[in-house]
């Protein structure tokens, strides 16, 4: 192929290889991916391995497979895989050969993104804290000690790929690798050194000669070999930095992260259909989608500041692994349509005529014959009807049509074909039942945490405030800060009265303030502003005063302490908004290991009659990383320090509570429902679930709204959902954690909560729903090789979720308008009366069902100038 660059190594095959299939090149050019010779379009999606469990990635893969995918994407997580400098792990959840190997296994590419920065709203960005302590490092920049650990690492996942065989070249499923992670939208902020260090990772990288290709994403200047890729809401606008570069997508945000105290954002499918059609339709070859299942941050494995533990972020497949419906068949539908393109596609690059205002054709003509075309009509508001070989089409504003053969609509991104299948948590009982979920009340026991200063051999004494996150290292959320103040009885200070307040200013992330062992005063920072301040009032008393501060993280940065600057955030939100890359999140940017936490200062006494402060910030402080309870190991419920008197303290701050339950019955995924907590951690037999905090609640005045139009630009806070309610109640508890009975939950709570109130879920999937007018595509599972010659039908499919489940009872039926979504449709001003018969008759008692959408088939509605529907809600059980 012309303009090809990757070294396409072709390595034998080794005997003694897991590898499944023999070794192919791969290579690019300036239109595509060109695997063992054929350039191919090719359909990429993010599963994060340590976002979920090893029992559920054959799953998880399989239902990627079959969503349409031909490539799957990971990072690579550095601090996962090296805690300690020179101590690698690659066991459990974070086992990346065997997972490589299962993608392989299914028949499936891989895509390497070895980073190893890698953002991902992941603590401090995948980079071990380690990193930060070497003498004379700095991070993502032309520094000699940074690059040569940069360079170890991932010559060791390198190396690691290669002795198992795992690169395309050696016969295993990886076909792209990535170094560095948009470097070029914050490389500005590292001046001269910036380039040199980009140009030095580009070298190292093909150095390693892996036989693939590499990739450098949001890096206009990425030097060849490296095809420089796009990450946005939209894409089809990029154009890469070289003619003999293909146009690669490797984040299409199929909707968005969360975060502590904020609603809950999500992409409407027809959006996210509408940008990747019309990627494709403009030489776009290869998309990724960002995340397909985004999964779990367990443990402390979340980033941030403030970003929560799931990490759902709507994506195909939910956070709990079931298929997110419509979501992942509408894109399956256009992976379909896609592929029926693909031939054209690869031949040629496409035409594109204006057909319109905001109406665009674009057609692949090979010259063998072939023809694929792309319909757009990208006006927010205005659908429109166009001619286009002398044939006419509708087309929905903000849709695109695609046409496989230049004259057949197979799909169109705004009319969805695929089934809705509602999710549900179903609440446990907590009664003793013989195959309910209990969490055995009678059996809680707790361990007090002391306040302030416990582990005396660890605490040490300073004078001044210290930074938080270079004083823990990131071992412990928490950092405890200790003065003592003692006041003789005729000190003017206790004359003062009841209206001195301890003044403190903290840079993130939040903060318990205990005087003379009381909970006084708690403060927490937000995504968007991590600082806070806080005023407690203070009860001084005669003899001895404590001031016991609990600073705490939520995740650590991956973004940069300029972002304070009012400036600088103004400027880089419209530079993101000019690229559709909005973030309003403060965990990204450049020199992010550079930011602060903990009590920033000054701490001082104010409020004084004669309006004075005291200042106490540089005072002898003494200091203690962590909690007593971690150190005991309290985590995995076997220490002996449990008390379990029969009267269990509730709403005590800093209270560690142990119980026993059994597993739920069956085999849905299991959830915990935090209500009653404030904010802390959990551990079900041993393993971190991660930050739990629904105390933490979105503003009731947020922007949510029942239903988000999804034409028009896309943003992550146009969609919202979840305004006045905890950002997250129900907490993942993978099965694999758990034994049939005798599994010991372990809590920490930091406010105070009644962990009586903790209940179990599984999440289920509820009712299905289908809505399909009579102006849709067939679906395109209807259409086969000779789609050109078969005129079909506009088709209802509905189809159970398990093959071992039968349509038991239609809840609504109606052909003619109805109005509303699945689960609260009602009829419009017209129906048929002869649907809900036709339905019943096809479906009752059936796992699935094919219902033509016409009047024939389900009687006339007598609707006029009205175009016709058929919705369905039905159980399946
Ligand atoms: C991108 C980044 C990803 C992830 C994403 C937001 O900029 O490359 O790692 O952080 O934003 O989810």
């Amino acid at each position: 192929m012309a303009g090809s660059r990757a070294a396409a190594v072709v390595f034998l095959l080794l005997a003694a290889s897991a590898s499944l299939c023999t070794a192919v090149s791969v290579d690019y050019d300036g239109r595509a991916l060109v695997i063992d010779g054929k350039r191919r379009v090719l359909v990429s999606g993010s599963i994060h391995y340590p976002r979920s469990t090893p029992d559920m990635w054959p799953d998880l893969i399989k239902k990627s497979k079959e969503g349409g995918l031909d490539i799957i994407e990971t990072y690579v997580f550095w601090d996962m895989h090296e805690p300690v400098r020179g101590q690698y792990d690659f066991t459990e959840r974070k086992d990346l050969v065997k997972f490589v190997k299962l993608v392989a296994e299914a028949g499936l590419y891989l895509h390497l993104r070895i980073g190893p920065y890698v953002c991902a709203e992941w603590n401090y960005g995948g980079f071990p804290l380690w990193l930060h302590f070497l003498p004379g490092i700095q991070l993502r920049t032309d520094n000699d000690v940074y690059k040569a650990e940069m360079q170890r690492f991932t010559a060791k996942i390198v190396g690691m790929m290669k002795q198992n065989n795992l690169y395309a070249s050696q016969g295993g499923p990886i076909v792209l690798s990535q170094i560095e992670n948009e470097y070029g939208n914050i490389d500005w902020q590292y001046g001269s050194s910036a380039k040199p260090y980009i140009d030095w990772a580009a070298q190292m990288a093909t150095s390693m000669n892996t036989g693939v290709p590499w990739v450098m994403c949001q890096q206009n200047n990425a030097p060849d070999p490296m095809i420089n890729t796009c990450n946005g809401f939209y894409c089809d606008q990029f154009t890469p930095n070289s003619p003999s570069k293909p146009k690669f997508w490797t984040e299409l945000w199929s909707g968005w992260f969360s975060a502590w105290g904020n609603p809950v954002p999500y992409r409407p499918v027809e959006d996210v259909a509408f940008a990747a059609a019309r990627f494709y339709q403009n030489n776009g070859t290869l998309l990724n989608y960002y995340m397909y299942h985004g999964g779990t941050n367990f443990a402390r494995t979340s980033g941030g500041p403030f970003i929560t533990t799931s990490y759902d972020y709507d994506s195909p497949i939910d956070e709990y692994g079931l298929l997110r419906q419509p979501k992942w068949g509408h894109l399956k539908d256009l992976h379909k349509a896609i592929k029926l393109c693909e031939e054209a596609m690869v031949s040629t690059v496409g035409n594109t005529t204006s057909l319109g205002q905001n109406l665009e054709v674009t057609v692949y003509r090979a010259e063998s014959g072939e023809c694929a075309a792309f319909l757009a009509n990208f006006d927010w508001q205005l659908d429109a009807t166009v001619t286009f070989n002398g044939n006419s089409y509708d087309l929905p504003a903000w849709s695109v049509s695609i046409l496989p053969d230049c004259k057949n609509v197979v799909y169109n991104t705004a009319k969805v074909n695929a089934i809705t299948a509602l999710t549900k948590f179903v609440p446990q009982t907590s009664q003793s039942g013989s195959n309910s979920s209990v969490v055995s009340l009678s059996s809680w026991s707790w361990f007090k945490e002391p306040v302030g200063i416990s582990l005396n051999k660890e605490a040490f004494v300073l004078p001044g405030l210290v930074e938080q996150i270079n004083t823990t290292a990131d071992k412990s959320d928490f950092l405890w800060y200790s003065l003592s103040i003692d006041l003789n009885a005729n000190d003017p200070l206790l004359k003062e009265g009841s209206q001195i307040l301890l003044h403190l200013d903290s840079v993130g992330h939040g903060l318990y303030a205990f005087v003379n062992g009381d909970l006084a005063g708690s403060g927490k920072g937000s995504s968007s502003n991590n600082k806070f301040s806080m005023d407690v009032p203070m009860n001084l008393e005669p003899g001895n005063n404590t001031i016991d501060l609990l600073c705490l993280t939520v995740g650590l940065s991956v973004r940069n302490r300029i972002f304070n600057n009012n400036l600088f955030s103004f400027f880089y939100w419209n530079y993101d908004f000019l690229h559709n890359n909005a973030k309003i999140f403060q965990n990204y940017g450049a020199f992010f290991d550079t930011y602060t936490a903990g009590i920033g200062g000054p701490v001082q006494f104010k409020g004084l009659a004669n309006g004075s402060t005291i200042d106490l910030s540089s005072q002898q402080w003494t200091y203690q990383v962590g909690l007593k309870g971690e150190q005991l190991g309290l985590s995995n419920g076997v220490s002996g320090q449990w008390d379990s008197q029969p009267a269990l303290p509730k709403n005590t701050p800093l209270t560690w509570y142990k119980t026993t339950f059994s597993a739920p019955a069956g085999n849905s995924p299991v959830a915990i429902d935090f209500t009653g907590m404030g904010k802390g951690h959990a551990w079900v037999n041993g393993h971190g679930i991660g930050r739990y905090w629904p105390a933490n609640v979105a503003p009731s005045n947020g922007n949510c709204a029942d239903t988000c139009n999804y034409r028009g630009s896309y943003s992550n806070n146009k969609c919202l959902k979840g305004c006045g309610k905890p950002t997250q109640q129900q907490y993942h508890v993978p099965r694999s954690w758990l034994k049939p009975t005798g599994n010991t939950l372990v809590v920490l709570e930091e406010i105070g909560g009644d962990p009586t109130m903790i209940s179990f879920a599984t999440r289920e999937l509820g009712l299905i729903c289908g809505k399909v007018s009579e102006n849709y595509p067939a679906p395109l599972d209807l259409w086969d090789s000779n789609y050109l010659t078969r005129v079909t039908k506009p088709t209802l499919l509905l189809e159970c979720p398990s093959p071992s489940q039968v349509i038991k009872r239609l809840q609504f039926v109606s052909f003619g308008n109805p109005h509303g979504g699945c689960g609260g449709y009602t009829h419009g001003r017209c129906r048929s009366k002869r649907a809900r018969r036709v339905i019943h008759r096809a479906c009752t008692g059936k796992t699935k069902c094919s219902i033509d959408v016409t009047v024939e088939n389900l009687g006339d509605p007598n609707c006029e100038n009205v175009t016709k529907s058929l919705a369905v809600e039905a159980f399946c059980g």
